[in-house]
């Protein structure tokens, strides 16, 4: 049983194989957060101490206790305007004109059979997943709270979120509705965020929080950007990578996002996360409720590198769809930085062969292929295939690269549409533009209104027609621009404020109704690389390409950081040619194969332009993927070198932790260096491994306490993979 309910003291405990989560409903009827973190057996209520602090006023109905206020109690789902001065978890406009909400206790239930909130993504589960909803009313408002809990114990997580209800005579208006609030009384705390730019995304820093001030990572362009993942880390300020105390919370979700991180004048922290609320502004009718995004929570008392492990466990098994749950993906080559908008059937077809000689397995048609495309200035929105351009049809384009024995996938950017279009020709009220007002152009598109059914329809009709038409099993759906100018013809005007989210839902509703329709049809998310790399384009995208910079020396930082919250096998990468396109770097290509076969192993290349030599390390380098496929795709990530800065490694253990892959990278070799050790990490310490390019045997202990000596490097950018194997035998090799 994962959830405990102590019915007497209202007592509220949430199990999971090594954490603790722990509310209470006060006598006051307010709902006290009381712990998130490692099992302690223990009510955590005692920690509960209340002091009679200057300007920290007192409920009505506490008016007698000077020393209870809601601005110093650890709070489970804040209100607003109501005395607690930390950051509100939800804020509305009642019809009075009043913004106040004051949530009390009033009941809860158990659940069983794990549900996705309406209109969304979220976390799968099955039939058996227990969970709880816990009621919250702010009677003189007329709203309630249902908040949810739902208990992945296996994988060390909870995932929350929350469901605001009108229960009122007269409309709402919601101007906050955060997924998640979380106090945590008492010791300083650090965040973990993951920054970027486009070609730079998802980099880490790790920064404290301020005493009596507030950080905030956000996002404001209707997708959940290069610039700010929905995902940060909360950590005692002496956790790292291999101990200590760290919590996750990543909000399934594409669209605006807000996590604020604070501390207050007794030292307490709070996190919100949730739809940001600028520019959010829900109408509720009486009887109407609004959903907010899952949280995916999860705690590690065991540092950074279990923590992501929880993660990349939860999402490998519970967030990616059944289908590609552990599914061999091939091994592509991607027409982009082969041809650009330059190519015809018969360039591609000559890409195609060398490419099936090699061992590639599917050919991917990137951008260029439709409408009169050839450049980024004109038809997205004519998702008809350019044959004039091809010199064939998509279908028959199809079968040639099939009779290869390579599969095809082929771009697509759904949500955007160019001026210079018949869609926008014939329908120019179906972009996003506010009254009176020229649109914001990026990359010379505008944004579709997904939150319009009739262009949802539109898309899934023309993408439907397109798939149907040709054998194609693999879709790259792109995003290429920060929305703008976010105002619907289809809403009135008091519903301006949900077109952002409505155009979440949209996209939402419109990937669903595809990979229903479509289910042996694999799509990768793409934004610009990575964009939207988020839990919630990944319960459609079992994997997304990472980021547009395909330099494999800045790929490390970037696949790196994007670790911390996501398995490998979400991660598009691609060995690219060199100078590389973005950097013009030279980077040898054997480590440019390392690199991208810490993701999802392709190629960004034409290969018969390669030299004899390369196309014998390309087919070397497809057959080390096939052989540690498995490995790499479902065992146990570490980052192993958190104080290094002339190279980076990371190991995959398998689970039963009878193999293991080690990779380095060297970005600066120097001369007359020490003698580094990698210490490596998640291996057995009794069982004795054979690490295959040396011969030698050493037990899993000696391998992570006194490690492997860093490989003597030269050159530019050098790396190695090292394979161990063992298990089997002891020490003394005697079996
Ligand atoms: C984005 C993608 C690239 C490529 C181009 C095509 O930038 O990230 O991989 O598909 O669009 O226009």
């Amino acid at each position: 049983m994962s959830i405990r309910i102590g019915e007497q003291e209202r007592l509220f405990s949430l199990e999971t194989e090594h954490t603790l989560y722990q509310m209470k409903a006060d006598e006051t009827d307010v709902l006290l957060h009381l712990w998130y973190g490692p099992r302690t057996g223990a009510d955590m209520g005692y920690r509960i101490r209340t002091v009679n602090r200057g300007f920290c006023g007192n409920p009505y109905e506490a008016q007698e206790r000077l020393d209870y206020s809601l601005d110093t109690l650890p709070q489970e789902y804040s209100g607003n305007g109501v005395g607690d001065y930390r950051s509100a978890a939800v804020q509305a406009e009642h019809r009075s004109g009043s913004m106040s909400v004051d949530w009390r206790y009033a009941g809860y239930r158990l659940l069983k059979g794990k549900e996705k909130p309406a209109g969304l993504p979220g976390v799968r589960g099955n039939a058996d997943t227990e969970g709880l909803e816990i009621i919250l009313e702010d009677k003189a408002g007329g709203l309630a709270a249902y908040l949810a809990y739902w208990v992945f114990a296996e994988y060390d997580v909870i995932v929350r979120s929350a469901r605001i209800e009108n229960r009122g005579e007269a409309a709402v208006f919601l101007t906050k509705a955060a997924s998640l609030c979380m106090d945590f009384p008492y010791g300083r705390q650090e965040v973990i965020h993951f920054h970027g730019r486009h070609a730079m995304e998802r980099i880490p820093e790790r920064v404290p929080v301020p005493a009596g001030g507030r950080l905030a990572f956000e996002s404001r362009r209707d997708m959940s950007s290069h610039q700010s993942n929905p995902f940060i880390i909360l950590t005692e300020p002496d956790t790292t990578e291999r101990r200590g105390i760290c919590r996750g919370f990543m909000l399934m979700y594409s669209g605006n996002h807000l996590e604020e991180v604070s501390a207050d004048q007794t030292g307490s922290t709070r996190v919100v996360c949730g739809i940001h609320p600028e520019g959010f502004r829900w109408k509720l009718e009486p009887g109407d409720s609004f959903q907010t995004p899952e949280v995916i929570l999860s705690c590690s008392e065991a540092g950074l590198n279990a923590l992501s492990r929880n993660y990349h466990r939860l999402i490998r098994s519970e967030v990616i769809a059944p289908r590609w749950r552990g599914a061999k993906k091939p091994v592509l080559v991607n027409s982009w930085e082969a041809c650009y908008f330059d190519f015809d059937a018969e360039k591609l077809m000559k890409l195609a062969r060398s490419a099936a000689e090699l061992g590639m397995e599917m050919l991917v048609l990137d951008d260029g292929w439709f409408g009169k495309r050839d450049d980024d200035t004109t038809s997205l929105g004519d998702w008809d295939c350019n044959e004039k351009k091809l010199g064939c049809s998509l279908g028959e384009l199809s079968e040639r690269i099939h009779s290869l024995g390579l599969r095809f996938g082929l771009w697509f950017e759904p949500e955007m549409v160019s001026p210079d279009s018949d869609l926008y020709r014939a329908h120019p009220d179906w972009a996003l533009a506010d009254p009176g007002r020229y649109p914001m152009v990026a990359r010379r598109q505008l944004v579709l209104d997904m939150g319009r059914k009739e262009v949802q329809d539109y898309l899934f009709d023309t993408l439907s027609t397109i798939l149907k038409g040709a054998r194609i099993e693999y879709v790259k759906w792109d995003f290429n621009r920060s929305v703008a100018n976010v105002w619907s013809r289809a809403l009135p005007e008091d519903r301006q404020g949900e077109a952002a989210h409505r155009f979440m839902l949209g996209t939402y509703r419109l990937l669903e109704r595809l990979t229903e329709a479509f289910p042996e049809v694999m799509i990768e998310g793409c934004s610009g690389g990575g964009g939207r790399f988020d839990a919630g384009m990944l319960y459609y995208c079992p994997q997304i390409w990472c980021s547009d910079n395909t330099d494999a020396v800045e790929r490390l930082e970037i696949q790196r950081g994007t670790s911390y919250g996501y398995p490998p096998c979400t991660m598009g990468a691609h060995v690219s040619a060199c100078p590389n396109h973005q950097t013009g770097r030279t980077v040898p290509l054997e480590t440019r194969g390392i690199v991208a076969q810490a993701g999802t192993f392709g190629y960004e290349l034409d290969p018969s332009r390669m030299t004899e030599a390369e196309k014998k390390t390309v087919k070397e380098q497809i057959a080390a993927f096939h052989r540690h496929e498995k490995l790499t795709t479902g065992g146990d990530w570490y980052r192993l070198d958190e104080t290094e800065e002339d190279w980076t490694s990371w190991m995959v253990v398998s689970p039963d932790r009878n193999e293991a892959l080690v990779s380095v990278a060297a970005t600066h070799v120097r001369a007359n260096g020490s003698f580094p050790f990698i210490r490596l990490q998640g291996l057995d310490p009794e069982k004795v491994y054979l690490r295959e390019d040396t011969g030698e045997r050493l037990t899993g202990a000696a391998l992570m306490y006194g490690g492997i000596p860093l490989p003597q490097f030269a050159g530019d950018y050098p790396a190695k993979q090292i394979y161990l194997s063992g298990g089997q035998e002891d020490a003394a090799g005697e079996g």
